[in-house]
């Protein structure tokens, strides 16, 4: 019997990284995991190798319409959802004087508006479903300011107080939804590597990235999938509204 077992996972951003981490560990503690992108290709691909319970549905989280489309058929070929991942996320970088005000609104776009979106349009499933968990995606970066991150670092720490005013609607409703945020340290996923690798010196940034977080070293995609897991179990039943942070201890230092 595994943590999650039998239960019906909706995961954005799955095609990759922290997200395709968190469906293989979801995977193999028994849930049946769909995952969205909108990069088909390598979405296809990432549900083919995780084998028959992972499934894949072509969607981009910051269109509305998709979100009610997607819902519903997660509910036509599955009959319930239990649990909603909204990573699906990108980063913007730069500083507020390189930022244009078309660049701080995409990023409010990817990676809030998903969030609102998703939750909206979910949480009267997972409701109708008997009750479950959301977990959204927040950062370290939205605890922690850097001054070449302004819009991402806002838009980081938005997700937290968006999460809690979810989670006391939800808790008001007694509509059995849970709703959570994580916030990762920096992660040595594909995407981070070749950041590092197209910086001038690729050692430095590997070195610098790695001390940033107070244990010295950067994080694993398992160390999060593990939280994901957690959160997305029962185990978890007592857990709402709540950030928790996974990051080697940058967001402290
Ligand atoms: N990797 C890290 O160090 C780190 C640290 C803190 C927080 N995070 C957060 O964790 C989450 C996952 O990060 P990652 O490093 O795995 O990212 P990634 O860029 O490797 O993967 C993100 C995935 O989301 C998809 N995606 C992006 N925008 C989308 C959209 N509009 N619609 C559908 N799919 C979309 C991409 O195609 C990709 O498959 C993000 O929310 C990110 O902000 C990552």
């Amino acid at each position: 019997m595994g943590r999650v077992q039998d239960k019906v996972v909706l995961l954005t951003g799955g095609a990759m990284g922290l997200g395709k981490a968190a469906a293989k560990a979801l995977l193999s503690q028994g849930a049946t995991v769909i995952i969205s992108d909108y990069n088909a290709e390598a979405g296809h691909a990432t549900a083919a190798e995780l084998g028959e319970r992972c499934h894949f549905i072509e969607q981009d989280v910051t269109d509305w319409a998709r979100w009610g489309a997607v819902i519903a058929e997660v509910e036509a070929r599955f009959g319930r959802l239990d649990v909603l991942v909204n990573n699906a996320a990108i980063t913007v970088y730069g500083s507020i004087a390189d930022l244009s005000p078309e660049d701080f609104r995409r990023c409010f776009t990817f990676d809030v508006d998903s969030i609102f979106m998703g939750c909206k349009a979910a949480i009267p499933l997972i409701a109708k479903s008997g009750g479950g968990s959301i977990v959204n995606f927040s950062s370290a970066a939205g605890v922690k300011a850097n001054a070449d991150l302004a819009a991402y670092n806002s838009a980081k720490a938005a997700v937290p107080m968006l999460t809690k005013s979810i989670a006391l609607y939800c808790a008001r409703e007694r509509n059995g939804v849970r709703v959570n945020c994580v916030q990762p340290g920096t992660i040595l996923t594909p995407n981070v590597e070749s950041v590092i690798a197209g910086t001038p010196d690729p050692d430095a940034t590997r070195e610098a990235f790695s001390l940033a977080q107070p244990i010295g070293r950067m994080g694993e995609p398992e160390d999060i999938a593990h939280l994901i897991v957690y959160l997305a179990s029962d185990e978890s039943k007592f857990a709402t509204g709540a950030a928790f942070a996974v990051d080697g201890g940058l967001s402290m230092a």
